[in-house]
């Protein structure tokens, strides 16, 4: 079987594309650099079975090659990790109508909006507030309504917050910002967390999103049409994944509790507005739907994969304490 993993080098592609190669399928990446971002000597034999298509599908887009490319593609699965508007969407699946036996987009779970009734299930209703949840629930909307209408192969992915070793997860603070909390947590000094620092995080190893993907193609007849949540087996609370991590270095947490617009003040501008996104979502998701049709069985909790990182921060020498 042929698989083509459009945007396949980066935090998801890295895991996965060695798995669909595992598997036996003939796989197929298209990105920009032909090299996986995260990379090692494990997986070099199974990258280098990859049949590469170097292209830059945003340019394309913009010039009307990208239709005219995908409408060449020969595979039976297309996996669409990089589509971000209803309009690159349709582009492509105008393209890829009647030709592929599956298509699986890779959505988010900020498509849900912030958190009501939690775990969030997947047939709950959509309230996406940023940009970006609103065009990918669309999108979903899109396919699915696809499937429905012209039985166009479509299932939808939706992650959880993606790290993986070498990519820093959402730290307990809720941000990006660096190593600097991981350095207070293990020093015991002080931690700034907003309101009462009950705002949760939903992460999910970047393998078991991976694996997600796996198992819909494994599964095809039962994923046609659906959408899954790819998270963790659990939320977490930015308190408790403060006292998670200070625990590591045998350390307690010395919070403190600020209201959330006075973050700002504590945090840089670009780092308040990510943990702002973070705490108004607060997301919660049942993963109990893939677990049930798919077989899913997540490899990492949060707790696991806040340990897979800071050992990798402290032997890269980004952590030092
Ligand atoms: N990050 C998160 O926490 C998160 C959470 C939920 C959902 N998601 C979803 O995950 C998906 C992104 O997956 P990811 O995190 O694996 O992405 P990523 O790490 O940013 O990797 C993007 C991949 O696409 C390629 N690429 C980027 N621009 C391209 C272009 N113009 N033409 C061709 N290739 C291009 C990159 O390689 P080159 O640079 O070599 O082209 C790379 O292979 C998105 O759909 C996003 O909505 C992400």
């Amino acid at each position: 079987m042929k698989v083509l993993v459009i945007g396949g080098t980066g935090h998801i592609g890295s895991y996965l594309v060695p798995r669909l190669v595992l598997r036996g399928y003939e796989v197929q990446v298209l990105a920009r650099n032909p090299r996986p971002r995260y990379g090692g000597a494990d997986t070099e034999a199974l990258w280098s079975r990859v049949e590469w298509i170097v292209a830059d599908r945003i340019m394309e887009e913009k010039n009307g090659l990208w239709g005219k490319r995908m409408a060449a593609v020969d595979a039976d699965v297309v996996i669409d990790l990089i589509c971000y508007t209803p309009e690159q969407n349709r582009m492509i699946v105008e393209s890829l109508e009647g030709r592929v036996s599956h298509f699986i987009h890779c959505g988010t779970i900020w498509a849900y909006g912030p958190s009501t009734r939690v775990p969030y299930r997947e047939d709950y209703p959509r309230k996406p507030v940023t940009e970006y949840g609103i065009l990918k629930a669309r999108i979903e909307a899109d396919l699915l309504e696809k499937y429905i209408r012209n039985g166009f192969p479509a299932t939808v992915v939706h992650p959880g917050h993606i790290s993986g070793r070498k990519w820093l997860p959402i730290d307990p603070q809720g941000t990006r910002n660096g190593v600097d909390v991981y350095r207070r947590l293990a020093h015991g000094d002080v931690v700034c967390l907003p309101d009462t620092g009950l705002a949760t995080l939903h992460h999910v190893h970047a393998d078991d999103v991976a694996q997600i993907f796996e198992l819909a193609i494994l599964n095809r007849k039962t994923a046609l049409g659906e959408s899954f949540s790819a998270a963790a087996p659990y939320a977490l609370t930015l308190a408790y994944c403060c006292e998670f991590v200070a625990s590591l270095f045998g350390s307690k947490p010395n919070l403190r509790f600020v209201p959330l617009q006075k973050m700002v003040e504590v945090l840089s501008e670009d780092a308040f507005a990510i943990m702002r996104d973070h705490v108004i979502h607060s997301p919660c998701v049942s993963i109990e739907k893939a677990q049930r049709l798919l077989g899913y069985r997540p490899r990492y909790t949060t707790e696991e994969i806040y340990r897979e990182c800071i050992e990798y921060l402290l032997e890269s020498g980004q952590l030092v304490v």
